[in-house]
């Protein structure tokens, strides 16, 4: 039988007719391969966490090439002839770590770990493929399509910069300096000066690149080069693998095909259903390659980054190719590397055929030249035509064959542009492309090509506009004022959410017309302060510092290290909850949703069409489970209300969990789910509910607001002289963890292991024991990390843990349920809205006499995890607070239940009043710094002598003059810059134990705690403090897995506790073993540490101690202090902007782990900067489905969206007394300072709106600042548009 033969890591597989077309790559490496440090998250090549190294012969010449591919989109059966490396491929504990994993540890670039691989093997191609030799902003661009939540990039940044030729100095003196730190033992064993590894985990000096190979295995690549079709019988599909047209038409003519180049389409569009006949067309000869006649004449079947690499070529060796570069640049924006690497010509422009309304890019570029597209109907059988007439054939039997780009003459200029919602890896809000010809010598038009995408599927070109122009010289005020209006009137945008508004497309399409001329004008024909407003705004590479003291006499406490796991999970061998290895006979679950107006109820369930699917198992509803049906037990603290794991009648909200289904195969479970038709005995007719808003202006108002808390004034000033009123809406967030929730359910003798992506062991625990009416003690939770979670596994994580369990109680069997993007995004609840309404009262110099803030919170459909007291705390942040009335409200809305989000209601708290001080000091014309500080609390508040400090040390006034000067002159690029300070109140809620091991055979010591390791280095930091403690070396310990038996009653690690918690306990429990060990020491004098174990175990001495901490008991509150500056630009004309710098000071007290405090200071201020710019959540307010489910229209900040300059501070010579062993929390405080964004956008904006002649009044900016937002408030007029 002929089969798809391929290698990984060296090893080589053959696939014959088990696995079809839609079984990913991704997917047999992780489950056939059983190779699971490979990743994924979206599966849409939109996150990256999946990617690997391909090295293959690619055509037309088959040279060997190195490249990374996202394997969520390759499908195995077109791996035929690659070598594929994954990330435990290419360096491990056994054979010695590789350079990049180890650099990358050190840098501290990871956090949870669970986006690592991917990094790492994107880095990996890089370098192979870039010969080594690429430059510090080429490496900085390579990672578009690399999400990163945990981390805010700069140290994984740093880490990879250091391969560049021009690597910064300071870099490669912090790599020195990293290079004598112990803790990254490969192997588990003691390895500091001894261990035998040590060569191959700090290998700095060369890349072992060959490392990957087995024994077994040669360089040589599979033999597959024949070059003749052949055909892999799939069960129901047949996939053929094609070389030539002749015979990819053979196949075609028998009806019912696809073709498929690279496969990376279904990112785009997902593809669900594959025809009987697949025909790999990626090394059809025909599709090949260039030739150069007159016009540049490109193969279809060539991917993207080829067709990159040729424009550059070309563009610097002919003069009447030279406009290649823009092409260049613009390609440059579109989709990642990993895509472009094998993504073709055709398929994108197949997509366009097929999808009118897809803001192709290379369309785009295609009918701004002019280009033609050639399209093979038969054998030998070509026809050529335009693109808007390729958009109108019939495709169906034909083949795109090439493209046809022309040369453009000197009397050509050229401009296209990209508006995305961040700085890379985001499809266009509108794209648009502008070709102007001269009339030879002259400034008249005598052709103009207009096109633009994101308009509507059927708007091209702007046709009525094109031919105003023609004979006029573009560069007049009056030729520019006719074009505008001609494009306002010509260009209508269809609304087509959650795409921005046609308005905001409509008025940005318009506004890139005068971005092109004020491009391509002469200088002297234009006003200068206009000039910036030509180019769009692109980010170079960014830097940062890191200033903070560190203790020497206490280390290893106190002491800048990365993580513990940094290595293990550089390389893959860090296992998450989905990472344990296949069992036999194992199944797959998925959630059945409700996707129906909310309201309506369920009758029944139709798995007819489900079940004739091969693979499908079974079907449960809320009547299976044994127990109550619900995944939020009372007896749990916080849990107010229960809530239903399967909607069991009315559905509370659209995409509600109903049911599950099991199968053989995650795949085949998700597409079963689909299948299953819900009966309902009556569909709501309502429309949901879905903002605070809504219910507000509602008749059921009374029902579903509940007052929480209001606050009464102490005291009340009398000297009125200013009221300013107001209301600020945030909106919600998803906490875009890279780790879906997840869980796996093995039965065992006594029970069940569940191995959850819990952020709570007890919650978990119980609430399965309960669902399925078993004894809590017969559970056994187990979870070794995380990855990410940001609050969102809460309370979340115990529904699909109960769901898993249930399948394995009935069935007796192992399941696995990882929750698929688009049903984690639309059943699992987000941070809440908040809406406020205030009033606030000052004299003239801004003192406040009163302030009133009513404000609610948007629990969704039920109050758990909603706790609007504690925004009511935040919200005083460093103020005197004893004039404040507050009032705090829950609503509960038509949406999932939201949850707590990294600083949940901290984070809206701090904001709530942020806004009120600037709009405060807006309307007194004062300094906003100045009004604050009028208003600080008095006692015992640093904040006025950190606002001193970081004016400083930041050189914040002057800069703050640099920006007025930058203002003055330009008119269409503003910058402002603004400081806001911070106090959080750090509280304790539960228990936590630590449980340490001493082991008498060497002395080595494990620690067993209660809390989740989810990336904020909470393991490390109690190995710190144990090794200072017992005096002990930090490799001498080890931290095992959190674990409910040997943790039971914990309580949730979250709200930035979690570490601290756990120290105090490790502290104490070392703290009894000390004691014990007392005697001992005493007698022998001052022993080694092993010999005083071994004294120790011989005289009886118990060498395992725990301890709880108890908030009751041992935890006493205290604030975090910090400011934050931030510096920004933003382009008038589109509604981008570039965070040019950030400055936060924090005090971390003595922070028990320096580089650990910067990674969660960095890392939650990014995250913030996602919720304030391009993190919008879209709805449809007729069903109250989110329309933004996917990582196509969510987007979380990308490598390039962090600020340029990005410094962190901790404050000088802090202790904290209240803390443990002095130190501070730091996981979620920097993320209040993010809401900083919002007052610079709105003070850049107020120049431009100045500028424009508005008077110079308060305006707001809709909540979160995307381009959209930032555009719109603008307020633009084409009046505005002029070159004089
Ligand atoms: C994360 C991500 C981001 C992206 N961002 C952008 C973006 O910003 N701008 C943009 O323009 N694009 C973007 N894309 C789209 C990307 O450019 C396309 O996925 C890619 O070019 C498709 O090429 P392919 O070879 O993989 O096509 P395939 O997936 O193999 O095929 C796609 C379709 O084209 C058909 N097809 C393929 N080749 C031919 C041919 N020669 N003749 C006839 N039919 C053919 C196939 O049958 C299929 O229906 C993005 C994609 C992803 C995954
Ligand atoms: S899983 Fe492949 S890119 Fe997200
Ligand atoms: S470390 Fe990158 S997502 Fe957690």
């Amino acid at each position: 039988m002929v089969k798809i033969k391929f290698k990984i890591n060296g090893k080589t597989y053959e696939v014959g007719g088990k696995y079809g077309p839609d079984v990913s790559l991704n997917e047999y490496i992780r489950n056939v391969a059983e190779l699971r440090g490979t990743k994924a998250m979206c599966h849409e090549g939109g996150c990256g966490a999946c990617i690997v190294t391909v090295r293959a012969p690619m055509p037309p010449n088959n040279a060997i090439k190195t490249f990374a591919v996202n394997s969520c989109l390759v499908s195995v059966l077109s791996c035929h002839g690659w070598e594929v490396t994954t990330v435990e491929g290419i360096g491990n504990k056994i054979k010695g770590y590789h350079d990049i994993q180890t650099r990358l540890a050190k840098f501290n670039g990871t956090q949870c770990g669970y986006c690592t691989p991917g990094w790492v093997m994107n880095m990996y191609s890089l370098y192979q493929s870039k010969n080594k030799n690429m430059t510090s902003k080429e490496v900085e661009n390579s990672f578009a399509g690399n999400m990163c939540r945990c981390t805010g990039y700069r140290p994984i940044a740093d880490a990879f910069k250091t391969f560049a030729k021009d690597a910064d100095e300071r870099l490669l003196n912090k790599l020195v300096d990293l290079e004598d730190l112990d803790i990254m033992k490969p192997c588990g064993l003691e390895c500091v000066n001894k261990c035998t590894h040590r060569d191959k985990c700090f290998n700095d000096n060369k890349i072992e690149g060959e490392s990957s190979k087995s024994e077994e295995d040669s360089d040589e690549f599979i033999h597959v080069n024949e070059e003749r079709m052949f055909m892999v019988k799939a069960d129901t599909h047949k996939w053929y693998k094609a070389y030539n047209l002749a015979d990819a038409f053979k196949i075609m003519s028998q009806g019912n095909y696809k073709l498929i180049a690279g496969n990376t389409g279904q990112g785009v569009y997902h593809v669900t259903e594959y025809p009987p006949n697949v025909i790999d067309i990626f090394n059809v000869a025909e599709l090949k390659g260039f030739t150069i006649d007159v016009n540049l004449i490109l193969g279809a079947g060539m991917p993207l980054s080829e067709m990159m690499e040729l424009f550059i070529k070309l563009s610097n060796q002919r003069e009447e190719f030279a406009y290649l570069k823009q092409l260049y640049d613009h390609m440059d924006l579109v989709a990642h590397i990993p895509v472009r690497n094998i993504g073709t010509i055709g398929g994108n422009l197949f997509l366009k055929y097929a999808n009118n309304e897809f803001q192709s890019d290379v369309f785009l570029l295609c009918e701004t030249v002019g280009a033609m597209i050639t399209i093979a109907e038969g054998v030998n059988r070509d026809r050529r035509m335009t693109m808007p007439e390729f958009l109108r054939i019939d495709m169906r039997g034909r083949v795109i064959k090439n493209i046809l780009l022309p040369p453009l003459s000197r009397n050509c200029a050229l401009k296209t542009y990209k508006i995305m919602p961040r700085s890379q890896n985001a499809h266009a809000v509108v794209n648009a492309g502008f070709l102007f010809k001269f009339r030879p010598n002259s400034n008249f038009l005598e052709k103009v090509r207009i096109v633009y995408g994101s308009i509507s599927p059927s708007f091209i070109h702007a046709n009525r506009t094109e031919q105003i122009l023609i004979g006029k010289d573009p560069y007049t005020d009056e030729t520019l004022q006719l074009a505008l209006q001609s494009l306002y009137r010509e260009i209508n945008p269809v609304e087509a959410p959650p795409e921005p508004s046609a308005a905001y497309r409509k008025m940005l399409a318009v506004a890139l017309y005068y971005k092109a001329i004020l491009s391509l004008c002469p200088s002297n024909r234009m006003n200068s302060t206009y000039k910036s407003g030509a180019e769009a705004i692109k980010r170079s590479t960014s830097h940062g510092t890191q200033t903070f003291e560190t203790d020497v006499s206490v280390w290893p406490l106190n002491q800048p290290i990365p993580k513990l796991e940094a290595l293990v999970q550089c390389s893959g061998e860090a296992t998450f909850a989905n990472d344990l290895p296949g069992q036999n006979d194992e199944v797959f679950a998925a959630f059945v949703t409700a996707d129906v107006v909310p309201g309506s109820v369920i009758k029944d369930f139709d798995t007819t069409e489900a079940f004739k699917i091969p693979g499908v198992i079974a079907f449960y509803t809320a009547k299976d489970f044994p127990g109550e049906n619900v995944f939020t037990p009372n007896n749990i603290p916080f849990m107010s209300d229960k809530e239903e794991i399967l909607c069991d009648n009315k559905v509370k909200f659209y995409g509600q969990p109903a049911a599950i289904i099991v199968a053989d195969r995650d795949k085949t479970a998700n597409k079963a789910a689909k299948l299953v038709k819900i009966e309902y005995s009556s569909i709501s007719r309502n429309r949901p509910l879905i903002t605070i808003d809504q219910v507000l202006r509602s008749p059921e108002k009374s029902t579903r607001v509940r007052m929480d808390q209001t606050v009464e004034p102490t005291d009340m000033g009398n000297d009125v002289k200013t009221v300013v009123k107001g209301e600020i809406t945030m909106e919600e967030q998803y906490h875009y963890y890279m780790e879906p929730q997840t869980c796996v359910t093995k039965p065992s003798e006594d029970g069940m292991e569940v191995y959850s992506s819990t952020q709570w062991l007890d919650l978990t625990n119980v609430a399965v024991a309960t669902c399925l009416k078993v004894p809590v003690n017969s559970i056994t939770v187990i979870v070794r990390r995380l990855g990410g979670a940001y609050g969102g596994k809460i309370s979340r994580a115990s529904q699909v843990a109960c769901s898993s369990a249930l399948v394995t109680h009935l069935l007796g069997k192992t399941c696995r349920m990882v929750l698929p993007l688009i049903v984690n995004m639309k059943s699992v609840g987000k941070r809440v809205p908040t809406k406020c309404t205030f009033e606030v009262a000052s004299d003239a110099q801004g003192e406040i006499q009163y302030l009133k803030n009513t404000f609610y919170q948007d629990a969704g459909c039920s109050y758990n995890e909603c706790l609007t007291p504690l925004s009511v705390m935040h919200s005083h942040n460093c103020y005197d607070s004893k004039r404040w009335y507050i009032q705090a409200n829950s609503v509960l809305t038509d949406k999932y239940s939201n949850t707590w989000c990294r600083a949940p209601f901290s984070a809206e708290g701090v904001a709530m009043t942020e806004y009120m001080m600037e709009k405060l000091a807006f309307t007194l014309r004062k300094d906003p710094i100045e009004v604050r500080l009028m208003n600080m609390a008095k006692e015992n508040n640093p904040i006025p002598e950190m606002i001193t400090q970081i004016r400083k040390d930041a050189n914040f006034d002057e800069r703050r003059q640099q920006v007025r000067e930058f203002n003055r002159n330009n008119r269409w690029r503003k910058r402002a810059i603004k400081l806001i300070p911070l106090t959080v109140d750090i509280f304790y809620t539960g228990n936590f134990n630590s449980l340490i091991s001493i082991y008498h055979g060497d002395g080595s010591v494990t620690i067993t705690h209660a809390g989740i390791e989810m990336g904020q280095g909470i393991n490390t930091k109690a190995a710190q403090v144990c090794a200072y403690m017992l005096g002990i070396p930090l490799d001498k310990i080890s931290v095992k897995p959190s674990s409910s038996v040997t943790s039971p009653n914990a309580i949730v690690t979250g709200g930035s506790i979690g570490s601290e918690c756990v120290v105090f306990a490790t502290m104490k429990a070392c703290e009894i073993l000390n004691k014990r060990l007392q005697p001992i020491r005493d007698k022998m004098g001052k022993p080694a540490w092993d010999d005083l174990i071994s004294e120790a175990f011989a005289g009886g001495v118990d060498l395992h101690a725990s301890y709880m901490f108890s908030n009751l008991t041992d935890g006493k509150p205290y604030d975090v202090y910090a400011i934050g500056i931030l510096e920004l630009e933003i382009d008038v004309l589109t509604g981008n902007h570039d965070v040019r710098r950030v400055d936060i000071l924090e005090d971390t007290g003595r922070s028990l782990s320096p580089e650990i405090d910067v990674a969660q200071i960095e890392g939650a201020f990014i995250m913030g900067l996602g919720y304030w710019t391009s993190e919008k959540l879209v709805y449809d307010g007729a069903t109250g489905k989110l329309l933004t489910d996917r990582t196509w229209t969510y987007k979380i900040p990308g490598i390039k969206d962090i600020p340029a300059d990005m410094r962190i501070y901790f404050k000088r010579g802090s202790r904290n007394q209240s803390g443990v062993l002095q130190s501070k929390a730091t996981g979620e405080p920097s993320f209040c300072l993010s809401t900083v964004f919002m007052h610079a956008v709105r003070d850049a904006l107020r120049s431009a709106r100045m500028d424009a002649g508005y008077d110079d009044d308060w305006f707001d900016i809709e909540h979160p600042c995307t381009v959209e937002n930032i555009f719109m408030a603008a307020g633009h007029k084409l009046e505005h548009f002029t070159l004089k």
